[in-house]
């Protein structure tokens, strides 16, 4: 009976096991139909492999249907009569059958493996590629890794879809439809007794199939939650709460129930268990006895041979697995959907900040610094109010802009604006007069430097981190970025030096040494344009003078947008902004706005006071 399996690949692994349909499929679905022939486009390139792999597919069903036949003529001609040369040529067919079925199964998963692995590979990079176009909002909107779920498990599963449910569904309607004609053409009193039984065994194994799954879950569950309470209740922070909330019976009593909870379902699903192996018994006895009767009866036994009985025995075993397999179809057939759904779905998203099609022409040497902000209004793609509303701002170049403001008044916003991490709902941004619609992303940042309270290093040395800048730079000039920057005797005592490792998202550095090294970073760029969003709050007040410092004198020359929530840092700018709720409140020299006496005024004397703390503080440290 295994001569008749090793050609029907084997259904139900993998993660599109199961029976039942996966309701975060079934959504996925309904949320973005994916049609059939699109799905085909993918496949179309690959149609001559695929074409062979079937054809691999059905010969291996058929040769493994002639194992049985070889057993009948064994049973019936070359054991009773003696025949040692019809024996020899027998045996040699079944073991010749079994041979040539394995290298065809090697062939067929190295073609579905390579065909599937191509198929993974183009997609993976397009979605890649598409990804990377995405603005930020795209990311900030997606949960937490979810992009990389679909990027490396989504697209993994692709490999199981070629490899296990196309080929299965092939494997499995050749080796049905094989054999019913193969059983027809033993005895048709068999194959008729066969039909009327095999049929009511499938769906009764599937029915005890599923109380079993219902019950293992509900077990699975059960224990799921017994492992979440003795989390919550023996750890550290849980001991603590309960102890100091005297909830420690209450607890106790929690843990009583549930563990008794698991207890019946555990019996329930040992049990359950058991049923489905006895099913499975009784249907894999019966069956063959039945055939035994009807092949005994003389009424039924006209032209059946014991030869024929041993042949039809073997067939009637190795249908029941492929029949089994294509009820389930359904389900593998949703899950593969959903799996292309999810990938198609990232694959159609289109940039919300394009790449423009034809590039103003902007060569950096030309670049001056000038930034404008015409009439911007701004809205996130999933806000409920402006975050910059009718802005209207020009910053000459080689100037300095402060901006102040309340938390959420739109400072972080603008920035992002000017680096066009995204592009304004209404008016538009330019650099020296050009919008920056019409500039690439790497003209840009050729001339605009950010650097935000939020930092990211590469897991990569010191020196490779602050190079992904600027590639071309000497020692001598990464060196001169990190001493500005306040960070060279940092880096100098680490135990490499700029060869030492910085360790997954920089976690071996503080923050504010983190800070310091994205600030070295984009100094080795050289801007003409600097962006500064709270680029020294993570420092203590004596670094962030020093740092100040440097950067005033690095800020010649450049257009420097500074935030900072320290008013003494922004004193020297020429123009200070003060935004409100999005909007430009008010605007002028730290003289101006002094002797106006409005809300920069305000703020600058109730922060004096701290700020006159801070700054003895610092002086006597
Ligand atoms: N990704 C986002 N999606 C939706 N709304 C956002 C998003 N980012 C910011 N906002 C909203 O836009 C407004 C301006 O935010 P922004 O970050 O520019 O403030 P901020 O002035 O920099 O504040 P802070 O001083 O706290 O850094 C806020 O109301 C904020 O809630
Ligand atoms: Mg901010």
């Amino acid at each position: 009976m295994d001569a008749t399996f090793d050609s029907a690949p084997r259904t139900g692994g993998g993660r599109h096991g199961g029976a039942r349909r996966d309701p975060k499929d079934t959504a996925q679905l309904a949320a973005h139909p994916v049609s059939a022939a699109r799905v085909l486009t993918l496949f179309r390139p690959h149609r001559l492999t695929l074409l062979t792999v079937l054809a691999i597919i059905v010969t291996s069903s058929v040769l493994g249907l002639a194992t049985p036949f070889l057993a009948k003529a064994l049973v019936d001609d070359a054991i009773p009569h003696q025949d040692v040369r019809l024996l020899l040529v027998l045996v040699a067919a079944m073991i010749g059958v079994a041979a040539v079925n394995a290298v065809l199964g090697v062939v067929q998963t190295w073609m579905s493996t390579t065909v599937g692995q191509r198929i993974m590979h183009s997609l993976r990079t397009a979605v890649f590629r598409n990804l990377q176009q995405q603005s930020l909002s795209f990311f900030t909107r997606t949960r937490g890794g979810e992009v990389q779920s679909r990027l490396t498990h989504d697209i993994s599963g692709l490999q199981g879809v070629v490899t296990s449910t196309a080929t299965n569904l092939a494997g499995n309607i050749a080796t049905v439809v094989g054999t019913l004609i193969a059983m027809v053409a033993l005895s048709w009193q068999l194959a008729l007794l066969s039909l009327v039984v095999i049929p009511p065994a499938v769906l009764l194994s599937r029915s005890v199939a599923r109380l079993r799954r219902r019950a293992t879950e509900q077990r699975q569950k059960a224990l799921a939650g017994l492992h979440g309470q003795v989390e919550e209740s023996l750890s550290v922070s849980g001991a603590r709460l309960s102890k100091t909330l005297g909830a420690g019976p209450a607890l106790a009593d929690r843990f009583f129930r549930a563990s008794d909870d698991l207890l019946e379902l555990e019996v329930a699903a040992q049990i359950a268990g058991r049923w489905r192996t006895a099913t499975m018994g009784i249907i894999f006895a019966v069956i063959p006895a039945l055939i035994y009767l009807i092949a005994g009866l003389p009424v039924t036994s006209e032209g059946i041979t014991i030869g024929t009985l041993v042949a039809f025995i073997a067939l009637q075993a190795g249908i029941f697995r492929p029949v089994m397999g294509l009820l389930t179809m359904g389900v593998q057939v949703t899950a593969s959907m959903a799996l292309f759904s999810r990938i198609f779905e990232y694959l159609d998203l289109t940039a919300e900040v394009p790449e423009p099609a034809e590039p103003a022409h902007y060569p950096r040497e030309y670049a001056e610094g000038r930034v404008c902000l015409e009439k911007v209004t701004f809205r996130h793609t999933d806000g409920d109010h402006d975050a910059l509303r009718a802005v209207d701002l020009t910053v000459p170049a080689g100037t300095h802009l402060a901006i102040v403001g309340a938390t959420g008044s739109g400072k972080s916003t603008l920035a992002s604006l000017v680096s066009r991490l995204y592009d304004p709902t209404e008016g538009r941004v330019t650099l020296d007069g050009i919008d920056l619609r019409d500039l690439t992303s790497e003209q840009r940042a050729g001339v605009v430097g950010v650097v935000s309270q939020e930092t990211y290093l590469l897991h990569d040395t010191v020196l490779q981190n602050l190079r992904f800048g600027n590639p071309d730079a000497t020692d001598e000039q990464v060196e001169a970025a990190a001493r500005a920057a306040q960070i060279h005797e940092v880096i100098e005592a680490l135990p490499r030096g700029y060869d030492t490792v910085v360790g997954a998202r920089g976690h071996r550095f503080s923050g504010g040494e983190q800070q310091r090294l994205a600030l070295a970073r984009t100094l080795l760029r050289n801007p003409r344009v600097l962006i500064l969003d709270e680029a020294t709050s993570a420092l203590d007040t004596r670094t962030e003078l020093a740092v100040q410092r440097a950067l005033d004198e690095l800020g010649e020359g450049r257009t420097v947008i500074t935030i900072a929530h320290r008013l003494s840092t922004v004193r020297t700018a020429d123009q200070i902004v003060v935004l409100d709720h999005g909007e430009i409140q008010e605007r002028g020299s730290h003289d101006e706005l002094m002797a106006a006496g409005g809300a920069y005024a305000a703020l600058v004397r109730a922060s004096e006071r701290v700020d006159e703390n801070v700054l003895d503080a610092a002086l006597a440290a």
